[in-house]
């Protein structure tokens, strides 16, 4: 969506708010032991209790609050009750919520206990490739300028970027125009305009970028095992930067 009030603006700033505290808040609960499923009902009485919706609940039938994705898990991970997190894990934990119309959208990688070298690196990669394409937003830049600036830095750091999904529009939909890959070729794609509204989120594996779906249907997974990270923002692009809207 393009915001066309400061009303808009409010609506969609709570919406994102609430997303930025529920993750926050999961934080805390992030140990050894602790199972994706507990995560899930922590977050959704935390954002029915702040007057919101868990946005993906339903969402082409999606059954839960959040998405939970373990190591090789890239995205869409479900939370299971069996899903155990354990000292040395990754994990992924996205939450979109819905606030009187309005969306936000934001995820966060979290390391479990103490984790390996690879493990950290692959995380401060993943969360540096996403704060570079934050501070590559502005009106008039493309949205393959963003995309270059985050497999750029990716690939020099020896990881890969997922091609399979992508970031998005947000706003009145979960899923907006456009769409916001984390690869492509700078000066390509449609021009970001002011009073926008993306979610920007680069999936990063430590090996290849090739990803396939669990018959779950649901859970995206590294096909070659390998671990991956996923950062992602809401954000409101203005004439000169780029303003988080997800962040406490
Ligand atoms: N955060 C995810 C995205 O940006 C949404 C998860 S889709 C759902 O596309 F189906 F799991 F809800
Ligand atoms: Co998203």
């Amino acid at each position: 969506m393009v915001i066309s009030s400061q009303k808009e603006l409010d609506l969609i700033s709570s919406a994102c708010k609430i997303v930025a505290e529920t993750l926050f808040k999961l934080k805390n609960y992030i140990k050894p032991g602790v199972s994706a499923l507990y995560l899930d009902k922590i977050a959704e009485r935390y954002i029915l209790s702040r007057g919101g919706f868990p946005a993906f609940k339903g969402y082409r039938g999606y059954p839960a609050t959040l998405c939970v994705s373990v190591n090789n898990e890239v995205v869409h991970g479900l939370p299971l009750q069996t899903k155990i997190l354990r000292e040395g894990d990754i994990v992924s934990i996205d939450v979109g919520v819905r606030y009187k119309g309005y969306y936000g959208d934001g995820a966060w990688t979290f390391p479990v206990g103490r984790v390996s070298k690879e493990a950290e690196k692959l995380i401060d990669v993943t969360k540096k490739a996403l704060d570079l394409a934050v501070s590559t937003v502005r009106a008039g830049v493309t949205i393959g300028d963003i995309g270059s600036v985050v497999q750029e830095y990716v690939e020099s750091q020896g990881f890969s970027v997922v091609r399979d999904y992508a970031g998005h529009g947000i706003g009145k939909e979960l899923h907006e125009f456009p769409q916001i890959p984390n690869f492509g070729k700078r000066g390509k794609g449609p021009v970001l305009e002011e009073g926008m509204v993306l979610a920007i989120e680069p999936m990063v594996n430590a090996g290849s970028y090739e990803v396939e779906v669990l018959l779950d249907g649901w859970t995206v997974v590294t096909k070659d095992g390998s671990l991956s990270a996923h950062f992602e923002h809401t954000i409101l692009v203005r004439r000169e930067d780029a303003l988080v809207l997800t962040s406490i």
